[in-house]
């Protein structure tokens, strides 16, 4: 069992790099499954998720070649997966976004049988208008205690709406439809850019989809997909992480290998604390020298403030300077980190969906965990801005979302590294 720990304190400056959006990734290489010939991907991050999803084609049949020797370039030949079935329960148990292989299974074969997905919990987390699309499109389906089939005689494009914007649905409606005779239109459509990223790539391949990033999708069903190259974009969320920590801790970083304009609402807030952020065509400098300010956020689907930065940004408001309000509107729940922030110090009311945080200038290091991905993010800003040491124990999550973060954080001036630890020692604090 590995933790980090960390020296806080530090300002940050340099330049970092943003790797390939993870939520891209993982809708993207399961939609190569649809091709009939191989697809070479570009950019990808080198994390947990990723190995995983590649792992789970592999076990399917699919070839896959690491063009560089890692995860980062691969092709993926899909001819050997000869079946709807996906079998490896652990592999998909250990990552949500298994979900996606429903969609590409029901485009590519009529019919697909998944265990049931895993990953990150922080609430619960239904699939039921995934399921409602791939019904509209004429699939029958069947949710088992381990797994869910779907089944179809005959699929057909036919106008899909949803009720909440959902992300997932969006992108499981896109691979179940893209090769599903006549027009299949998507209302009330997510529009986060990893949405865009998977309606690229899969046109790319010769799909006929278009809109994806406004709410309306419209699919024209084709008969076969064909080979292509293409290039994950860059991770928004990763991004606006390190923008976060700069701000956390102070410093001028120049944040490297983003897209400015999917970092809009983050910008924007970042501003509201008194965070300087200046544009470039592709990265952002994070500047703060004064002291934060506090801000109100709320938390709203594309091109709203993201959810999946909200944790840390909670941490980063304990540290400013008055009262600030964060608003959680996509998740029913996301605040189970926040007991962790209080063991900080942090002085954090959270009732429902909001909580109250009641900057104070100082954190204090001590034991915490990582709950989940995006509140194991906000632990390390919590501690690369507080006094003293942070250990951070369940990294695995974290670790599953963001490729070479010690390394990233510590080329930028971090103290942070990553220790073992023998799993029978007293941990009695955490
Ligand atoms: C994606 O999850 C992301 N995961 C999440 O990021 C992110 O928090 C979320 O979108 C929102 O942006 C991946 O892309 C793999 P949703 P997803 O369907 O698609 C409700 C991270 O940290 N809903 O957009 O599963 C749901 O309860 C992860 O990187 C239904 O009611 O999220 C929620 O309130 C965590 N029924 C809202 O929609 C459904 O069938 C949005 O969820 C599906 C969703």
């Amino acid at each position: 069992m590995d933790k980090f720990v960390i020296n806080g304190g530090n300002k940050l400056y340099g330049e970092i790099s943003v790797s390939g959006a993870k939520n891209a990734a993982v809708s993207i290489i399961p939609a190569a499954v649809l091709a009939d010939e191989p697809c070479v991907i570009e950019n990808l991050p080198k994390i947990k998720d990723v190995s995983v999803i590649l792992a789970i084609l592999e076990s399917m049949g699919a070839k896959v070649t690491r063009i560089n020797g890692d995860d980062s370039k691969v092709e993926i030949d899909p001819r050997g997966i000869t079946s709807h079935k996906v079998t490896c329960e652990k592999l998909v148990g250990d990552m949500r976004a298994s979900y996606y292989l429903l969609g590409a299974l029901l485009g590519k074969f009529g019919k697909a049988v998944v265990p049931l997905p895993g990953g990150c919990s922080f609430c619960e987390r239904p699939i039921d208008l995934h399921l409602k699309a791939f019904e509209t499109l004429g699939a029958s389906v069947n949710i088992l205690p381990s797994k869910i089939e779907l089944d179809s005689e005959k699929l057909e494009g036919k106008p899909i709406y949803f009720d909440v914007v959902s992300v997932g649905a969006t992108m499981n409606a896109m691979l179940a439809a893209v090769k599903v005779p006549g027009k299949t239109v998507i209302d009330r459509a997510a529009k986060e850019p990893h949405v865009v990223d998977l309606a690229n790539f899969l046109n790319s391949m010769g799909a006929n989809i278009k809109g994806a990033g406004t709410d309306v999708i419209k699919i024209r069903g084709v008969e076969r997909l064909h080979s292509c190259t293409y290039s994950i974009i860059p991770d928004q969320i990763e991004a606006g992480t390190y923008m976060a920590a700069v701000a956390a801790t102070g410093g001028n970083v120049l944040i490297k290998d983003v897209i400015p304009e999917h970092l809009d609402s983050i910008t924007t807030k970042l501003r509201d604390t008194g965070t300087i952020v200046e544009e470039y065509d592709e990265s952002v400098r994070v500047i703060r020298e004064n002291e934060l300010k506090s801000c109100n956020v709320k938390t709203m689907p594309h091109p709203g403030f993201p959810t999946d930065m909200q944790p840390q940004f909670v941490a980063l408001l304990a540290t400013a300077n008055g009262r600030s309000r964060v608003m959680e509107c996509v998740w029913e729940s996301r605040f189970s980190y926040i007991p962790q922030l209080r063991k900080m110090g942090a002085d954090i009311v959270d009732n429902g969906n909001v909580a109250h945080i009641y900057g104070k200038n100082r954190l204090k290091g001590t034991k915490v965990r990582a709950l989940d991905l995006r509140a194991g993010a906000a632990m390390v800003i919590a501690g690369l801005a507080a006094d003293g040491l942070t250990e951070i124990s369940d990294i695995k999550y974290i670790e599953r979302g963001y490729e070479k973060i010690i390394e990233k954080l510590t080329s930028i001036g971090a103290d942070i590294r990553r220790v073992t630890y023998k799993e029978n020692v007293e941990d009695d604090d955490i």
